[in-house]
């Protein structure tokens, strides 16, 4: 199962991504994902009018290093006569993938159409992917929600719309814009995508955290690949326990220490990447996620969000009692 997937042309080492997560999937985030090997890792969601007025701030969004290739970057904005200029900036960066994203549901974003305010125009969809297909090389996808609200599930029409537009695979996150992150995804709508499609791959998001839900999404739906998000807040390694599992490896145990160890390099990815002030910002964010795979560090998750300096953060972590303390199995989601 650990064997070549390919989006157009591009050649990924298996089929478990890593998903673009805005405010998350930072260059510190993604050089902690490749050391497991994910198919692809993603860049945070950057804005195409952003991007085509070269704001520095957006093309530091998209800094990586020549050992994250495959690297996909993703697009959103909502106009098509800038859709190719955005497309041709991504591909002349480097990327081998640029994914149109049709999914966010922030109201910021949705207001100007954009995100998931496009699943309301999918005739847009179509025209925006066309626009960035013809003016690159590197294979473009998109990425959808099931449909605007329950009464608007139209998942199906847009996969075929992507398709005649000559996008390459499509990824479905089973949930409505109206649940945003709540409740759980329906995988029968990601099943129903892979039915109607002819070409184009069909990716399946929402919900897979660990190996054994990976396995369901892969078995429910048919889908090609999976597209794992919140699944890789804490846990860099779930390609790895996914790709075991499809190759019938036995699962490798995760122990606090080697948790503990994760949590100490990723801070140190923060620190080579970040000053100080905005370091502290993301050693609070990040450790939650590692803190909340653990039970009885309540006292420590208060302290790393007190702390003043990062040198605070780590005198903390070196003071805990690490002894005694468990991981616990209950699927664990982001602050939204
Ligand atoms: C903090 C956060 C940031 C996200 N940012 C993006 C993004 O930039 N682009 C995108 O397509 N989806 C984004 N998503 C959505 C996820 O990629 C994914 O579709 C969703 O979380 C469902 O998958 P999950 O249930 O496995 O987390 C974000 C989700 C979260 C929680």
């Amino acid at each position: 199962m650990n064997e070549p997937f390919f989006i157009g042309t591009a050649q990924l080492p298996n089929k478990v991504l890593y998903a673009p997560l805005a405010g998350c999937s930072d260059l510190p985030f993604r050089r902690m994902s490749c050391r497991y090997r994910p198919g692809i890792v993603y860049c945070e969601m950057v804005k195409m009018d952003a991007l085509i007025r070269h704001d520095p701030n957006t093309y530091r969004m998209l800094d990586y290093e020549v050992g994250m290739h495959p690297i996909g970057a993703q697009l959103c904005g909502s106009k098509p006569q800038i859709a190719a200029s955005a497309a041709r900036i991504v591909e002349d960066l480097g990327f081998d993938v640029i994914d149109f994203n049709c999914g966010c549901p922030v109201d910021k974003v949705t207001k100007d159409g954009s995100g998931s305010g496009m699943l309301k125009t999918p005739h847009l969809i179509g025209e925006i992917l066309s626009s960035m297909i013809a003016a690159v090389k590197i294979p473009v996808t998109v990425k959808i929600r099931a449909g605007w609200d329950d009464q608007s599930i139209n998942a199906v029409e847009i996969t075929r719309i992507a398709e005649n537009a000559g996008a390459k695979a499509i990824a479905i996150h089973g949930r409505t814009r109206e649940q945003g992150y709540k409740g759980k995804a329906n995988w029968d709508h990601i099943k129903a995508c892979k039915e109607a499609s002819q070409n184009i791959l069909v990716i399946g998001n929402g919900d897979v955290f660990d190996a054994e839900s990976a396995l369901r999404m892969f078995a429910h739906t048919g889908c090609d690949a999976v597209l794992v998000s919140r699944g890789t807040m804490g846990q860099p390694w779930i390609a790895e326990d996914i790709l075991r599992a499809l190759s019938g490896q036995s699962a490798l145990h995760r122990s606090v220490a080697d948790l503990k160890k994760s949590l100490y390099e990723h801070f140190d990815c923060i620190l080579k990447y970040q000053p100080e002030r905005q370091s502290l910002l993301d050693m609070r964010r990040v450790g939650c996620w590692y803190l909340k795979r653990l039970t009885g560090v309540k006292e420590l998750r208060v302290q790393l969000n007190r702390s003043a300096t990062t040198s605070e953060v780590f005198q903390h972590l070196e003071a805990f009692p690490w002894e005694g303390i468990h991981m616990t199995h209950e699927p664990i989601f982001a602050d939204l």
